[in-house]
């Protein structure tokens, strides 16, 4: 069982001024919108700074950044179960990045498809997907869950037309899990791919791709160093070599050919030809050290670390009868992040008082998942639209936490929302 790791955090332990300056220590329960900084990897890249080289730079150091920094792409596959012989992993800014350059290349595949993506998604799952495709949306239950029955019907209306399935690992907004091994199955049935939206997923539960000749295979990965406590810009697109290896670069510049006349241009080989570029070298050695400093302690420690941290801040929020928390009837919440609002206090109000009287930070607003956030509120799109002319646009209030977080943090937070 894990303990204490927040010595290994930075900024976990600051002391804050609140408002009537009083010095307390900073509460940190935003880290779905991005996790604090994990100290060695912060050392790692400090200690490599002095040695900066381009990649591929002849002499010793230039071979040294290049090996350090191709390495991290078999470390990320091996963290995520992906087929070393068979996907390739690119290098990107974030996820939003990522998907944004998958949704150009199935666009390249055939404009004319269809793709499904659902209400669940943070707005990265969705609007690169709106606006290139005609696109279906699947919807969610009152509970928060993905609806499976109109996942099938939609399959189902747009057969044949259908080539890809964008899903979330893991809601940001309630931790709730789909059931994506079941889904890939049913999607890979009519002939479709799935990307998973892992960006909220693999820095608290082991997640795996599963193999190829598998049903439940996962096609598409993609997540964000920086959720994964690196601080720092970096995420991955992870998918089949073949694939990519029929398309052509979404962003132009060096490093995406290997040959270049006035008369003819060859592209690189994947994952070269989609990193147009400087590359993000200390982001991507952040990101390796992060990695394994998951694995060392253990996904399943961190899994089980985080469910009692969850239920610990379900029941203090439970016992406190102004508040009111989103999809707590689901089955499938296995993040710990809780949506919630207070009776009669506006969302924002209520986060503000919370950092600046108490230093304790959470989220506020959609979280980017607008039309979840939408649906669990209860708001239709056209009440929505009015709240938000009227300058009350609906949202929630967000806390997200992570392995370093304690139960005395929680307490904290929940005494604050009592004496609100
Ligand atoms: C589920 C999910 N997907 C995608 C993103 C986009 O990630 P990034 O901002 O790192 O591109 C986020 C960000 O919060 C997210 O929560």
């Amino acid at each position: 069982m894990i303990n204490n790791l927040n010595m290994y955090i930075e900024g976990a332990n600051i002391p804050v001024m609140t408002t009537d300056g009083t010095i307390t220590k900073r509460v940190y329960f935003n880290n779905a919108a991005t996790t604090l900084a994990l100290r060695p990897a912060i050392w790692n890249v400090n200690a490599n700074i002095p040695l900066l080289t381009y990649i591929d730079a002849p002499g010793q150091l230039g071979k040294r950044t290049t090996i350090s920094y191709e390495d991290v792409r078999d470390r990320i596959l091996d963290f995520v179960g992906g087929d070393t012989s068979k996907d390739t992993v690119i290098y990107v800014k974030n996820s939003t990045e990522a998907i944004n350059l998958l949704s150009e290349l199935f666009y390249q595949e055939d404009p004319e498809q269809v793709v499904i993506t659902t209400a669940m998604e943070h707005m990265a799952n969705y609007l690169p997907f709106i606006s290139r495709f005609k696109t279906a949306v699947v919807a969610v239950t009152k509970d928060g869950d993905i609806d499976l029955d109109d996942l099938e019907n939609k399959l189902n209306t747009y057969k044949n037309k259908v080539k890809l399935l964008a899903i979330t690992g893991a809601s940001n907004v309630t931790g709730i899990t789909p059931p994506i091994y079941k889904i890939a199955k049913l999607v890979h049935e009519y002939g479709a791919k799935i990307l998973v939206d892992a960006v909220q997923l693999v820095q608290h539960r082991s997640f795996h791709m599963k193999p190829y000749d598998d049903d439940e295979h996962i096609d598409f990965v993609v997540f964000s160093a920086h959720k994964c406590y690196t601080s720092f810009d970096g995420g991955v697109l992870i998918g089949p070599y073949d694939f990519f290896s029929k398309y052509k670069p979404f962003l132009d510049g060096a490093g995406t050919t290997k040959f270049i006349s006035s008369e003819k241009i060859i592209y690189s080989e994947p994952p070269k030809r989609y990193e147009a570029g400087y590359p993000d070298i200390f982001g991507v050695r952040a990101m390796g050290e992060a990695l394994k400093f998951l694995e060392n302690v253990g996904l399943n420690n961190i899994a089980e670390y985080e469910k009692k941290l969850y239920h610990h801040a379900r029941r203090g929020l439970q016992s406190i009868p102004k508040v009111k928390m989103y999809a707590q009837d689901s089955k499938q919440i296995n993040i710990p992040y809780i949506a919630f609002n207070v009776d009669g206090i506006y969302y924002t109000d209520v986060a503000n008082y919370l950092a600046y009287n108490h230093g304790i930070e959470v989220g506020a607003g959609t979280s980017g998942a607008d039309l979840y956030v939408q649906s669990l509120t209860g708001v239709s799109p056209t009440e929505a639209y009015e709240l938000y002319v009227k300058g009350k646009a609906t949202g929630i209030i967000r806390i997200s936490l992570g392995m370093y977080n304690t139960l005395s943090e929680i307490d904290r937070f929940v005494d604050a929302i009592r004496n609100l």
